[in-house]
């Protein structure tokens, strides 16, 4: 039986306690009281795609918690100040959030000198403040045009002052001592499997070699790297980073030699390499809207049905990475009323394919249609966790010794409900979440607000400099070019000329 969200004893939140009043008669929304705001309206954040927020606001005051009926009436229209300068700027329809907010975005090709005028309507009416009018320059994401006070871009990106990933990652290495992780990270990490890669930063310039064959996916760090670069001036540095799935370095603080500061993209407790945002989500938030279609961006407007119209099973497809993978399949196979799990494609265990079958590829938007998610491991972490974390299913989350740059911000039964390494205790907790559905909606909920704070994209930008800027603080010598070392070009394939008007700023002026 289907029973009314939150009809239960338990204490609601405002947003959900509005909506179970939403029997009287709804206020129509007011474009003038409607709330826009975000970094996409402020000239100096410099993005693949820029995007700002809109929470729709109805003629009493009251926030809308669900979209207004019928189809949308806010759009947005992006005009360059001068009527002799014309630029390309991609403005897609606003992404609906089905909660009374919605996610504006645009991608420019081009840099304007004078200016952009933002319109954000409803209607034919002005919506909040509009129009916005963003004085020029306002730089492309290709404009290479690097702000030579990195303090100052920080602070035009608003990122936050503490990341407690970062401090933590670097309490490991209160100095960095170059000419040791020169002697030995060749050594131990550089064999013929090896995917490490090896930078210098130099006068805002990127250089690097290869350490084993397997590093292709060096083309992540490098157009993460160079993308940064057009930004703000990069400290001075060396560092390796580990394009392979697992942490590297396994040694204890206390052990001499002591641990080296490896960069990688997955985190484990038993490690002590630092980490950065997955080259997923970083991928994703530097082609958004050109090559991919999932993105931390476009996951948050493709949620698929309201709560209350999604079916009541937990939801899984993946690869066969890992065993407890195969077991959920099982576990499927006999509990089908609460789970629904499949195995999209046999690499590692082949043998299973015949007795448990192989289920055919769902895109990853109809993920949530189903209430109940679960976050198995691969390999390593499950690079989909932030995009489920931003959809408005319940997240089961696999417990883990495996982390993102993320996870410390976020609580088990506050963001999402927690399950044991082995599976044991997946089907009490669906059921538990079937049974207190006023519960498990309010902790999708608040695992999606907290995970749409955490990960926006210029926050990906923030942590990145972070770390290099820590790592470069610790450096005790100065970082060279070395031998075998090529420059990473800036790409020029879709670079339409732009005019930096700031200096280009250079270490010796410093
Ligand atoms: C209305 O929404 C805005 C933006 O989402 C939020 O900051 C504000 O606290 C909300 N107001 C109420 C009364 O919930
Ligand atoms: C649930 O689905 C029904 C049937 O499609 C639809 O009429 C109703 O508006 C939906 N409810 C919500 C809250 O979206
Ligand atoms: C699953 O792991 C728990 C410890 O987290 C253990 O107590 C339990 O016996 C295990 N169950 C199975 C079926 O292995």
């Amino acid at each position: 039986m289907r029973r009314l969200p939150g009809a239960a004893l338990l204490p609601l939140p405002l947003p959900l306690a509005l909506l179970v009043a939403a029997g009287a008669p709804e206020a129509p929304v007011s474009a003038p009281r409607s709330l826009v705001w975000g970094p996409g309206l402020r000239v100096g954040v410099v993005l693949p795609v820029r995007y700002f927020y809109l929470q729709a606001v109805n003629s009493e005051g009251q926030n809308l918690t669900r979209s207004p009926p019928g189809q949308t009436l806010f759009k947005v229209v992006i005009k360059s100040l001068s009527p002799k300068e014309l630029v390309r700027i991609h403005v897609p329809k606003p992404l609906d959030r089905n909660d009374g907010t919605f996610l504006m975005r645009y991608r420019m090709y081009e840099t304007v000198s004078e200016g952009l005028k933002i319109e954000v309507l409803y209607g034919d009416e002005h919506v909040a403040q509009s129009p916005y009018i963003l004085k020029g320059p306002v730089y492309h994401e290709y404009c290479e045009c690097p702000e030579g006070d990195p303090q100052a871009w920080q602070k035009t990106l608003s990122c936050p002052t503490k990341e407690p990933q970062i401090a933590k990652d670097f309490a490991s290495f209160p100095s960095i001592n170059l000419q040791q992780m020169l002697n030995e990270v060749p050594k131990r990490f550089g064999d013929e499997r090896g995917a490490i890669v090896h930078y210098t930063i130099l006068n805002n310039r990127i250089y690097r070699r290869s350490l084993g064959k397997y590093t292709d996916f060096k083309m992540f760090s490098d157009e993460i790297l160079l993308s940064l670069a057009r930004k703000v001036l990069l400290p001075d540095i060396e560092l390796y980073i580990n394009l392979g799935d697992w942490p590297l370095e396994h040694r204890q603080v206390n052990e001499t030699p002591g641990p080296l500061p490896i960069i990688s993209w997955c985190g484990s407790l038993d490690s002590r390499d630092i980490i950065l945002p997955t080259y997923d989500i970083t991928h994703s938030t530097l082609e958004a809207m050109r090559g991919v279609t999932n993105d931390l961006l476009s996951i948050q407007g493709n949620t698929g049905p309201s709560w209350i119209n999604k079916t009541e099973k937990a939801f899984f497809r993946g690869r066969d990475s890992r065993e407890e993978r195969l077991q959920l399949v099982q576990l499927s196979k006999e509990n089908p009323e609460l789970l629904d799990a499949g195995i999209t494609g046999y690499f590692f265990f082949q043998e299973k394919e015949k007795e448990l079958g192989k289920a055919k590829l769902t895109g990853f938007f109809d993920f949530f249609k189903y209430k109940y998610q679960v976050n198995v491991d691969g390999t390593v972490a499950a690079y989909r966790y932030p995009y489920l974390m931003l959809g408005d299913s319940l997240v089961l989350k696999q417990d883990s010794t495996y982390y993102e740059h993320f996870y410390m911000a976020l609580t088990p039964w506050k963001h999402y409900v927690p399950i044991k390494r082995n599976l044991s205790d997946l089907l009490e907790k669906v059921k538990w979440a079937k049974e207190n559905d006023g519960e498990a909606r309010k902790i999708a909920k608040e695992g999606q607000l907290a995970s749409r704070e955490l990960l926006q994209p210029h926050r990906l930008f923030c942590y990145y400099y972070r770390v290099l800027q820590k790592y470069a603080e610790r450096q005790s010598s100065k970082p060279k070019i070395r031998d075998g070392m090529e420059l990473v070009p800036q790409p020029d394939d879709n670079a339409s000329p732009c005019q930096c008007l700031r200096e280009r700023p250079s270490r010796e002026e410093l």
